[in-house]
């Protein structure tokens, strides 16, 4: 597969696959308070490229992942929405959720909700995934917003096990959307 081409897009954006070159511009992201502002620490460019590999790994082995975002002309790259297999132990996993994490100058457009409804789009129809789930911190309003605008609903909170030692961060919530929920695709 070329790996600049997308796998799919929606009207105003593109996703594809990681390459070595996402790098710099993912370093730059998982850099800024602003964007990290819901996650313990920022990452350093070293764990950024584990990060990316271990994302590039995910879509080998599942056929997703959550995908490099680009702006469809221009192709800037505006950060990640996709889907990934969570198995952490809580009473909602193992389950697929769906995520993003966009670069400041990003927000504000409308890009995550079009990503995401596309993503989930994709994941139901084309996938044939029939249930998703997605989890912020309960201070992380603007991902919430994010859950609610695609028609996701809470199904509960709960105390996420990688943040143990965070107490801050530890209380998510949860949000689902199944398959035959979707109203606002085909
Ligand atoms: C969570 C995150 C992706 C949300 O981004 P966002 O840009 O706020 O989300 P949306 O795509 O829904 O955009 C909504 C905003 O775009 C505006 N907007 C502008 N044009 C728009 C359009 N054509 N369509 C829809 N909304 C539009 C809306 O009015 C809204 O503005 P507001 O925030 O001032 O109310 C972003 O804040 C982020 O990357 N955060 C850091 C990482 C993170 O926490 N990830 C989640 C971890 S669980």
């Amino acid at each position: 597969m070329n790996k600049n081409n997308y796998l799919f897009k929606s009207e105003r954006l593109g996703f594809r696959t990681w390459r070595k070159d996402d790098v710099e511009e993912f370093a730059k992201l998982n850099a800024d308070k602003e964007v990290m502002e819901h996650f313990p620490k920022l990452l350093s460019k070293e764990e950024v490229v584990i990060f990316i590999e271990k994302l590039q790994s995910h879509f080998d082995l599942n056929g997703y992942t959550y995908y490099v975002t680009e702006i469809l002309g221009t192709k800037e790259f505006i950060g990640m929405i996709g889907i990934a297999f969570q198995e952490y132990n809580t009473k909602f996993t193992p389950a697929i959720d769906i995520g993003w994490r966009l670069k400041r100058s990003a927000w504000g457009s409308g890009f995550a909700t079009e990503g995401a409804k596309r993503c989930l789009d994709y994941a139901f129809n084309e996938l044939g995934i029939t249930k998703i789930i997605s989890v912020c911190t309960i201070n992380n309003i603007k991902s919430e917003n994010v859950m609610k605008k695609v028609g996701m609903t809470k199904i509960g909170t709960f105390n996420h096990p990688d943040m143990s030692e965070h107490p801050d961060f530890e209380k998510h919530n949860c949000y689902e959307i199944k398959s035959s929920q979707i109203d606002f695709m085909k």
